[in-house]
């Protein structure tokens, strides 16, 4: 091996290792570059190990040629390493840069379920009359859905209410009705009982316009001494005008539940035409809206509140159909669709 020679190859080295780190432009290339040119297996370690075979005069130069050419692609690596480091973190900032001035995305606002909507609008105007609010369970009981309500097994009312049976006496409530008799056991012997109960109840129906397998109600219950049936009619007149107009008025008509006596279902002038006859009355002039009537003296007495001495009042109406005759909505089926072209009217704010 000549000294030149070495020289020479030591510089060639050189020359190639700078250009190509010129291409080195990631981590792994770049760490490639490293192994390749100052590595333990590079050509420059190589040529270290065998300066020994060089005559002793000349290995001071040509040591000193190799180190030199060492320290030039150690610095030039460290500085492309720093460059390929600051160029990273600018892409980084420029990547994660956020534009503050751009507006916000707003969230779009939910907003009440017209049935939600119009039954927490029941609520309230009874509220206002120094009613409480109480809910009870869905799944009920035989007892509580029809005996205690004066539905005894073989009663033919029954049959207006089939409905959904989990075992022989566990069911999905037909109506809200079974609060009554829940309500004045917890209550008993306190009076007056003054409650309000909203609850989803079902029936075995086939669903159409009208009708729903699930629908809601809003129960109604008074009982104190001395209850009479023109409060059970002026709680309705001011419930009536709170609801759909100071103009409004109610009309009782006779009817038949077992569980009030009298009974009565009850009737306002006709939303649609104010009275004179339309298509949505029937050409009546009158819309029924719920049933009432004096709580039976079986029912009371039954809940321990003794008919002799305590008397009461009680009505239940179908919040769709009061919702459908407030909003002019046709089809009870819209209320479960989901359609946001319905429910975005009943929004205060999109
Ligand atoms: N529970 C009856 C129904 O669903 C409605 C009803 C009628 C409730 C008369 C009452 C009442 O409280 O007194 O058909």
């Amino acid at each position: 091996m000549q000294a030149h020679d070495v020289e020479q190859k030591v510089d060639q080295l050189a020359t190639a290792a700078m250009q190509r780190l010129q291409a080195a432009d990631d981590a792994h290339s770049l760490e490639e570059w490293r192994v390749a040119y100052l590595g333990k297996k590079s050509e420059l370690s190589q040529i270290l190990r065998q300066l020994g075979q060089l005559p002793a005069e000349e290995r001071p130069r040509v040591g000193d040629a190799v180190n030199r050419a060492r320290q030039q692609l150690q610095a030039a690596y460290a500085a492309r390493k720093q460059a390929l480091a600051e160029a990273e973190q600018q892409r980084r900032f420029a990547d994660e840069a956020v534009d503050v001035t751009l507006p916000g995305r707003r969230t779009p606002r939910g907003a009440l379920h017209p049935l939600v909507r119009t039954m927490y609008e029941i609520e309230e105007i009874f509220l206002g009359m120094g009613f409480s609010i109480a809910e009870g369970p869905e799944v009920e009981t035989d007892e509580y859905n029809f005996e205690k309500l004066n539905l005894p097994k073989d009663h033919p009312a029954r049959d207006m209410q089939d409905t959904f049976y989990i075992t022989d006496t566990l069911l999905l409530r037909t109506h809200t009705s079974p609060m009554q008799v829940r309500t004045m056991e917890r209550m008993r012997p306190l009076a007056p009982v003054k409650v309000v109960v909203p609850g989803r109840v079902y029936r075995r129906d086939e669903d159409d316009a009208t009708h729903s397998h699930a629908f809601n109600q809003v129960e109604g219950l008074v009982v104190d001494r001395g209850v009479r049936m023109s409060d059970l009619k002026g709680v309705l007149e001011q419930f009536a005008r709170a609801m759909f107009g100071p103009d409004q008025a109610v009309r009782l008509r006779p009817s038949f539940f077992p569980f009030t006596e009298p009974s009565a279902e009850v009737d306002v002038r006709c939303i649609q035409c104010g009275g004179t006859g339309c298509r949505v009355c029937k050409e009546t002039g009158w819309i029924e809206i719920l049933g009432a009537g004096m709580v039976h003296p079986r029912v009371l007495d039954g809940a321990g509140y003794d008919s002799r001495e305590f008397s009461g009042f009680a009505f239940g109406m179908g919040v769709e159909r009061i919702a459908m005759l407030k909003y002019g909505i046709e089809d009870i089926r819209q209320f479960y669709q989901n359609d946001l072209r319905l429910l975005r009217q009943f929004a205060r704010a999109w």
